[in-house]
């Protein structure tokens, strides 16, 4: 495939002319070059940077050489095995900590289960008191780390660590927090935070990872990583739906079935491979349940996910007893409101006690598996948990965020010979730290801005705190003026606009004195309608408590900004979704969150996702694929060059095009590298995308499949600056229904379509179908994924582990497994041996509900 270079050597926007993206967006070129170099206005901000970037591109100074695939480019997938698209695998040492909890449930009395379910009272923001041998357990908030109590580090927001795209970053923070929260003698940190950044203004998108699915997943999961590695547990929130503050109590967020599965759930998916030991579900209904009581999320969760950990409700988030228990609920906090009936909905029948003890046995399984049973900690609410290193850490992680997004004519970095005016209360009375509610966090202090650019500087530094007139005088007065504004966030309510509160400011000061620097903590994206007459721009997000120290080394050149969007910049509010005001919250946008909306119907954004500017350059060329049949995958490798004089890292960026018809945004990101590079200095990156990266959700069939066709696979500096791109013929898993060689042909009939591999042919089974069978074969208990049914057997035992289904339970009604009916009589079910094979299944009774969603092999 490929097509030659055609736009390829450039690196504007418009490259991608599929999309019609093209315009005036990004820039890069444009913009990120050192000192004057600069030809015009940066970021395509403004109309006509469009221009302006050509003339960089033009001149030579980004990329040159944008390298196409071949017309061999293709890649067949139909090998590739069902559990590898949809199957998650056990973490390690799984199965013993099952053992010793399930050995542990043996010798517990009834009081004791019901005990460790729900919460109590106590020091910390989660409580369970001990029960026999276990000590009693410890959660505290919150995603940015130790909320309420001192002696902490106070991180920068989440949103920050995500501008940083950096995935080592975010696992030494988790593994920071993990360290801090374990100190204080806390067992389960209440984060990561992983619901998305759909609608602009939500109150909560500082505690999140952005607007992405991909970029949120892979970050989430390094931060579980990195908090479990401290022997505490994580505990991914909100599940799910818990994208605005506005009624978030029980508000209902429709999201359809391939929208949860591509998007919602992706970084609970993501977090779940990385060994998550718990989740929390939301405050808010999905599809009209309480999410902490919708038996279809929580089995998507469960079974479809294999998450093996523990799912305890958000503070108050229970409404019932015995559906919250049957539908998947493990544990009630911070009270026993309604788990304290748990004991009676058992005796009375409404609750089986095998679900009693699946809870009971998710938690001491994880807290096993963690080591915190026999390693728990030691410390208290009292004791100094914040190292230099964990300040080092929280420098490194505020500086790394940091996004250039305008830098007209290299006005910065600054020479320390002007004289600066330091405006606004963020930039020294009142500098901005974090957000509200449950990521909030106390730092020892926060380093002002204007504090150490006074140390920086060689020359009269000033500061003003007051009135537009007095900015003006004071910005007339320097050579520079830089501008601090910040806005608060807070869970609990969705920010009013998507004001950055310092306009009528910065239009004043732009006024005084051209040379105007904009400095920016916010919590997510701001319109920003003076923009043409400022210099420059930087987003500095939520920096935590080292302010000063990350913002200064940027704005003189000791560090190189090299942060990107993780969310779109828009340029009305109304281009993106707004927090529904009503009980209802649909997303009808689908898989179009984000950036991928903005695409879709061609609308320029302020500026884009995943795009940021840098004192240095960077060129992209030689993008080669290499598909690998046998394993199902396809490496990206291309060539990235610092063509400027500075060191600095770039966030390579791989955005992948599905075929057509398949009903996707135009392009969705599938891969990123940040790698820092020297003057001159040239790396081969390689990004490999396995087969679940180029998959989708077919909800017909609950199961992922990849469709075959042309794929488009594009790589840069931002989701609209793509100079390289290649295409890519795939033989999907679509085209192996039913035409496995040697197996017959009767993979239709499983119903599973693309996902059928090796079904067919072999399921005799030695039943007789639809009669009983001899041997019934009890699902795998001990990871509650997936069964496997292998010699002889066409029948399981009911109750199903999953949500304990009892055969009475489906009477009167049909049965199926994926679409074909089978018998549920006494306590087995039977499989018919058309539906043999090594397939996906789900149970349900003809209705959206389902009893089971798992995998046998026959
Ligand atoms: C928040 C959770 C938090 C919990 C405990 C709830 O209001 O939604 O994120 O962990 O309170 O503070």
């Amino acid at each position: 495939m490929g097509g030659g270079a055609s736009g390829a050597p450039t690196q504007q926007g418009g490259v991608d002319s599929e999309s019609g993206a093209g315009s005036a967006e990004a820039g890069s070129g444009a913009a990120s070059n050192e000192g004057g170099a600069s030809p015009g206005s940066a970021g395509g901000a403004s109309p006509g940077s469009a221009a302006e970037a050509g003339t960089a591109g033009a001149s030579g100074e980004s990329s040159s050489a944008g390298g196409r695939g071949t017309d061999s480019d293709s890649l067949d997938l139909r090998g590739i095995a069902a559990d590898t698209l949809n199957h998650n695998p056990a973490p390690p040492g799984l199965g013993d900590a099952r053992s010793r909890a399930v050995a542990l449930l043996a010798t517990w009395s009834q009081t004791q289960k019901l005990a460790l379910i729900r919460g109590s009272s106590g020091n910390y923001v989660g409580n369970v008191p001990a029960v026999g041998s276990i000590p009693a357990l410890t959660l505290q908030d919150g995603p940015a780390g130790v909320r309420y109590f001192s002696g902490v580090t106070g991180f920068p927001a989440p949103i920050t660590l995500a501008a940083s795209w950096d995935r080592a970053l975010v696992e030494s923070w988790g593994a920071a927090m993990g360290a801090e929260m374990r100190g204080k003698g806390v067992m389960i940190q209440l984060g990561p935070m992983m619901n998305l950044a759909r609608v602009p203004a939500g109150g909560r998108n500082f505690e999140g990872f952005g607007e992405d699915p991909y970029l949120a997943a892979e970050l989430a999961a390094r931060d579980v990583a990195g908090i479990q590695s401290q022997k505490v547990v994580a505990t991914a929130k909100h599940y799910v739906g818990n994208e605005q503050e506005t009624n978030r109590f029980g508000g209902n967020s429709q999201i359809d079935d391939r929208t949860l599965h591509e998007v919602y759930y992706a970084p609970f998916d993501a977090s779940v491979r990385a060994g998550l030991a718990s989740v929390m579900c939301s405050y808010n209904r999905l599809n009209g349940l309480y999410a902490c009581e919708n038996p279809t999320a929580l089995a998507d969760l469960k079974t479809g996910m294999g998450f093996s950990g523990w799912v305890m409700s958000d503070w108050s988030a229970t409404h019932s007893t015995v559906t919250s228990a049957n539908a998947g609920l493990d544990m009630e906090m911070p009270s026993g409101s309604y788990f304290s009936a748990l004991g009676t909905a058992i005796s009375n029948g409404d609750v089986p006690q095998a679900r009693l003890d699946d809870m009971v046995l998710r938690i001491l399984t994880a807290l096993y598996r963690l080591g915190i049973l026999d390693d728990p900690p030691t410390g208290n609410s009292a004791s100094n948990v914040n190292p230099s290193a964990h300040v080092d850490l929280a420098r490194q992680a505020a500086t790394s965020g940091i996004t250039l997004l305008k830098n007209q004519n290299g006005l910065l970095p600054l020479d320390s010979s002007k004289k600066i005016a330091v405006i606004g209360r963020a930039g020294h009375s009142a500098p901005a730290f974090g957000g509200g509610g449950s990521a909030a966090v106390t730092p020892p202090y926060v380093v002002s801005p204007f504090t150490e650019i006074q140390l920086r500087s060689g020359n009269t530094v000033t500061y003003t705190n007051g009135l537009d007139s007095d900015a003006a005088l004071a910005a007339r007065a320097a050579d520079v003026a830089v501008v601090f504004g910040s806005v608060d966030s807070t869970e609990g309510s969705d920010r009013p606009s998507l004001s950055s509160g310092v306009d009528s400011l910065v239009s004043a000061v732009a006024a005084a004195n051209p040379n105007t620097i904009v400095v920016l903590n916010v919590p997510g994206a701001v319109l920003m309608p003076w923009l043409d007459q400022v210099a420059a721009v930087l987003v500095a997000w939520y920096p935590g408590q080292e302010n000063g120290k990350a913002i200064t080394p940027i704005l003189f050149g000791d560090e190189n900004p090299s942060g990107k969007l993780p969310l779109t910049f828009p340029k009305n509010a109304s281009d993106l979704p707004q927090p529904a005001s009503t009980q209802n919250v649909a997303y009808t946008e689908g898989l179009a969150i984000g950036y991928r909306a903005l695409d879709a119907a061609n609308v320029a954004p302020l500026f884009p996702f995943g795009f940021g500017l840098s004192y240095t350059t960077f060129s992209y060329a030689e993008l080669k694929l290499h598909p690998h049949n046998s394993q199902g995958s396809v490496t990206a490798e291309f060539k990235l060059t610092n063509t400027g004089a500075r060191a600095g890292a770039e966030v390579a960026q791989l955005y992948l095009s599905y075929p057509a018809g398949s009903g996707e945004p135009p392009r969705v990101l599938r891969g990123f590298e940040r790698i820092a590079l020297a003057p001159s200095e040239s790396r081969t990156v390689n990004i490999e995308l396995d087969a679940r990266a180029l998959s989708s959700w077919d909800s017909a069939h609950r199961s992922r499949q990849v469709l075959s066709g042309t794929y488009r696979i594009a790589v840069g500096g931002s989701s609209r600056d793509l100079p390289l791109e290649a295409a890519l013929e795939v033989i999907g898993t679509d085209a192996s229904a039913g035409t496995n060689p040697g197996t017959g042909g009767t993979g239709g009939t499983s119903g599973t379509g693309g996902t059928g591999t090796g079904s067919g042919g072999s399921a005799t089974g030695g039943t007789s179908g639809n009669g009983t069978c001899d041997s019934p074969v009890d699902l795998d208990a001990s990871v509650n994924t997936y069964g496997l049914l292998t010699t002889g057997a066409a029948c399981f035992r009911t109750p199903l582990s999953f949500n304990a289904v009892a055969c009475t339970q489906w009477a009167g009604r049909t049965l199926k497994i994926n679409g074909a009916v089978v018998l549920c009589t006494g306590s087995q079910i039977t499989v018919p041996p058309a539906i043999g094979g090594y397939s996906y299944f789900d149970i349900s009774a003809g209705d959206s509900s389902y009893a089971a969603i798992g995998w046998f092999t026959l």
